[in-house]
């Protein structure tokens, strides 16, 4: 049964800063999106890059290696080489707590 769970502070993220932590046994990448938080799977769907050494534009997150970018929000491919979406997993804010769903 999915849980939240602890990810980590919200002092601990910047704005349009990407971090990966891990949730309960599972890698997670987590995004400050202007003070929204968001929570994907924390590799490239192409052949697997840390997406915390990538960066964010607008929405999405750009994939260091060889840029296929992903929506942060929805998980959706938006940019090639990537052909295979992110999961994403549901995030609140408790206290000064990000807490991620896994
Ligand atoms: S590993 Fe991300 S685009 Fe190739």
């Amino acid at each position: 049964m999915a849980e939240f769970h602890k990810a980590a502070k919200t002092t601990d993220l910047e704005p349009g800063a990407i971090i990966c932590v891990d949730v309960a046994g599972t890698r997670v990448a987590l995004y400050n999106l202007d003070g929204e938080f968001y929570a994907t799977s924390p590799s490239c769907t192409h052949i697997e890059a840390d997406l915390s050494d990538g960066y964010i534009e607008d929405d999405e997150v750009v994939c260091p290696l060889h840029f296929a970018s992903f929506n942060i929000k929805t998980g959706e491919t938006t940019g090639p080489p990537a052909d295979e979406d992110l999961t994403t997993y549901p995030v609140r804010v408790h206290g000064d707590d990000i807490e991620v769903e896994i």
